[in-house]
């Protein structure tokens, strides 16, 4: 079996970060979402894995590689616009070949892994082995309604009024039936060819399609709270750190409570980190208090910062500013205060951006 990883797409729920860096590259307890995607597959047995990627290629590469770092081959598949799930099938048809495959949406992240779901696809190989999940509001998923066998019925695309509660989630395994099914559908009104029209062009040429009900976790990281979600979850099952800090990380006057991950040369000066938390290589974090489910790029400097619950990512800067606290900071970002008073924002587009109330 291969694996597609889709690794395109605009992103705009995750700007201004997404202006700047792929969104499947935002770490989450430390690691880029994409990666937790990779080892995923790569605990499935499979070795073989098509990424697709769109305007962000260059980056994507410099992460990944040949795959051969994660004991994987990687083939990257070039979708230049992003036209949709299924776009990306029609795109990786050579690398796919007559080859079943897992379709697995690079923003998503199951830290329970994939065994039970490829179980599911092997034990009968219906033409499609569909991911989901039951959720309160499904109206922003795809979704789709079973009959009592397990056995799909009808699919809908983010529909206005859902049936039932099944939200399909970023994981799906595929015979090459699904070839014909992507090749004849259309464009849909957002112009966009969805994997859901091609599901139910299988449901409706005959073909079985079958949905597996995850009970395990999952995030789609592709909004900012959800990506903090997913962050305090793995951090929370985060392997404890290798007993031992690097002589001189941590000063005598610094104190470090439950698990907190020092990457090699991060330097910690009268702070107090209380973990799980990560602080990457070659961050610095003076005179600073540091909460729970943080988590701190590579050469970033804190002083006098105060910070919980966020992802900071590599090279940024926070000087003198306490009560950070579900805030993501991109890379080389500098947050200070103002020695003027008030707030002296430049803002990206697209931020959003929650200072204290008056
Ligand atoms: P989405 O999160 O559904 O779409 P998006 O990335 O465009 O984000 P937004 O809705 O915020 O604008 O995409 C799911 C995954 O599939 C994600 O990893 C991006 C990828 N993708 C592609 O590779 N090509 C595409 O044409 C689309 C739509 C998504």
């Amino acid at each position: 079996m291969k694996a597609l990883v889709l690794s395109g797409g605009a992103g705009t729920r995750l700007r201004p970060f997404s202006y700047s860096m792929p969104k499947q590259l935002i770490p989450v307890a430390g690691k880029p979402v994409l990666v937790h995607a990779v080892e995923n597959l790569r605990a499935l047995g499979i070795t073989e894995i098509g990424i697709v990627v769109g305007g962000h290629a260059a980056e994507i590469a410099a992460a990944l590689g040949d795959g051969s770092r994660f004991g994987v081959r990687v083939s990257y598949i070039r979708q230049d616009v992003p036209h949709g799930l299924a776009d990306c099938v029609r795109l990786a048809r050579d690398f796919l070949a007559d080859d079943d495959f897992v379709m697995y949406l690079g923003d998503n992240v199951l830290p329970g892994g994939l065994a039970e779901l490829a179980e599911g696809f092997l034990a009968r190989r219906p033409a499609a082995h569909v991911a989901v999940k039951k959720v309160g509001d499904p109206s922003s998923f795809g979704v789709v309604q079973v009959d009592g066998e397990g056995r799909a019925v009808r699919l809908w695309e983010k529909p206005a009024h859902p049936v039932g509660d099944l939200a399909i989630m970023g994981v799906y395994f595929f015979t090459p039936a699904v070839h014909e099914a992507v090749a004849a559908i259309r464009p849909s009104a957002r112009g966009e060819l969805e994997i859901t029209d091609a599901i139910q062009q299988l449901v409706s040429a005959g073909h079985e399609v079958r949905v597996h009900e995850h009970h395990g976790q999952w995030w789609d990281t592709g909004k900012l709270e959800d990506l903090l979600e997913c962050n305090r979850a793995l951090l929370d099952i985060l392997p404890p750190p290798v007993a031992g800090a690097a002589a001189g990380a941590v000063d005598a006057h610094s104190e470090l409570v439950g698990p907190v991950i020092l990457g090699p040369g991060a330097r910690i000066v009268r702070s107090r980190i209380v973990g799980p938390a990560v602080i990457g290589g070659g961050s610095e974090v003076v005179d600073s208090a540091l909460g729970p489910y943080t988590v701190i790029g590579e050469e970033c400097r804190l002083s006098g910062a105060g910070v919980e619950d966020s992802i900071v990512l590599d090279r940024a800067r926070i000087r003198q500013v306490r009560g950070i606290r579900q805030s993501v900071i991109g890379r080389a970002a500098l947050v200070i205060s103002s020695p003027r008073g008030g707030h002296r924002l430049a803002v990206g587009d697209h931020t959003t951006v929650e200072v204290a109330a008056a």
